[in-house]
């Protein structure tokens, strides 16, 4: 049977399947906003509900969170660790990306996204359902990630967002969960968070004034400077073809490197961003983060890259770069324009080999030094000492024609400047001879 026809029939039979299906596959944290979902779900849409938590490096209690789903009333629940390809397959295009949405956010939780929109649609078509569902809000980019992803991957399929439908405030929540005998967790916290190996998104509270700053009390990744080691600590982060491999000198498979250098700079007080940022459905918002690793990483891998690339290949990446950052922020993960770009960028890595060593001291972190077998650096070209082989004779004929578009423009400008004054009329009259002129008393 070819691919093609396999495929097919496949799809085919998902579609009887969930004809006959009174399934949803929600998405499950094990929150308030999730947990409330289950039941809703199935008052309102008369649904059974498979609940499917993915683990992409929360580091919560997975089996604990399953429990619950099921003590609420799922009628099935999958775990998935998906650490591994979360790393490969999303966290590692975003470092050879350099990727910071507007210049800040690693873009933690937007990565994880469709990743788990696409498992979702696996468990919904294993199950023979007729939808997938999520917690997300209206108001936040989650929602666009989840929706865009699951309905380019199954377009028969149904999106249920009980909280975007339903608009219940935290209160309303928590008082239908205490009515329909839902477990909530005692440690209420002032926070709305999400997090996974790539880094904390935090968020409400206090954090919506933008001038207030964030409580030492948001953060569990990163301590406070005052209370990091008084001695810096050094890193030395070993890339081959743009992918971190080994941390001082010893090989680590990816998801032990990435938890490494997050606690090594968090515990240096490095990681914290706390910026504005535009939302995709217009909102401006104030975010705060944990990325230690996200942004050690990435610093060190551009910083590897200044090295071994050519000045023309830099200046195009980093247009590339903002834009693969926004499709991603925006839920286009599989839109064609990505995979075109992620094209581009694996083609100049196959240079980013090299060690990088950062320093860490006090909430800060900077590369302090850089070594490839692929640098373009020439100690004979940039040293100012005698060995310099930098023929200086040459740049006063290269500063001749490199300046030459801006001398003639100058020239031009003055040339009107000149004519303008000759067609002014030679005396002004004034219109007040009353008063005196400047300079007379
Ligand atoms: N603003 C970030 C983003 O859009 C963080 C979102 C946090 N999401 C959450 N469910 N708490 O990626």
């Amino acid at each position: 049977m070819t691919e093609s026809y396999k495929s097919i029939l496949q799809k085919l039979s998902h579609a009887i399947d969930a004809q006959l299906s009174d399934k949803v596959v929600l998405a499950y944290s094990g929150g308030l906003d999730t947990s409330v979902s289950i039941k809703w779900i199935k008052e309102r849409y008369g649904l059974e509900v498979v609940t499917c938590t993915v683990d992409v490096g929360q580091k919560e209690d997975l089996a604990a969170i399953g429990e619950k789903a099921k003590r609420i009333g799922a009628v099935n629940h999958y775990t998935i660790d998906a650490k591994d390809e979360f790393v490969r397959d999303y966290v590692f295009k975003s470092i050879k990306a350099n990727s910071l949405y507007e210049g800040a956010y690693p873009l933690s939780t937007a990565l994880a996204r469709p990743l788990l929109a696409e498992k979702l649609v696996q468990v919904a078509e294993k199950e023979g359902a007729v939808a997938v569902a999520h917690g997300c809000t209206g108001k936040g980019n989650d929602q666009v990630r989840f929706d865009v992803t699951v309905k380019a991957m199954n377009p028969s399929l149904r999106v249920i967002a009980p909280v975007r439908e339903w608009n219940l405030s935290r209160d309303a929540e928590i008082k239908y969960a205490q009515e329909h005998g839902i477990p909530i967790s005692t440690k209420k916290s002032i926070f709305s968070t999400d997090q996974n190996l790539w880094g904390r998104s935090i968020e409400s509270g206090p954090l919506e004034d933008p001038y207030t700053e964030p409580p030492e009390e948001a953060f569990e990744w990163c301590v406070t400077p005052r209370n990091a080691p008084d001695k810096a600590e050094y890193v030395e982060i070993e890339f081959e073809k743009g992918i971190p491999v080994a941390v001082d000198g010893k090989k680590t498979d990816p998801i032990n490197l990435i938890n490494f250098v997050n606690s090594k700079a968090g515990l240096n007080g490095f990681g914290i961003v706390d910026h504005v940022e535009d939302r995709l459905v217009g909102i401006k918002s104030r975010e705060v983060y944990e990325c230690p690793a996200a942004l050690t990483l990435i610093a060190a891998h551009k910083d590897l890259e200044k090295l071994v690339l050519t000045r023309h290949e830099l200046s195009f990446k980093s247009k590339v770069e903002e834009e693969w950052s926004w499709l991603v922020y925006s839920g286009l993960w599989l839109e064609p324009l990505r995979l075109a770009l992620d094209q581009f960028i694996e083609a100049t890595q196959s240079r980013v080999n090299g060690t990088v060593r950062v320093k860490l001291y006090k909430g800060t972190m900077r590369p302090v030094g850089r070594k490839s077998e692929n640098s373009l650096y020439r100690h004979k070209l940039s040293t100012y000492d005698a060995t310099s082989t930098f023929d200086q004779n040459a740049a006063v004929g290269f500063i001749e024609l490199w300046g030459l578009p801006s001398r003639v423009a100058s020239e031009q400008l003055l040339n009107s400047l000149s004519q303008a004054k000759k067609d002014r009329p030679a005396v002004a009259v004034s219109k007040n001879p009353s008063r005196p002129k400047k300079g007379e008393h």
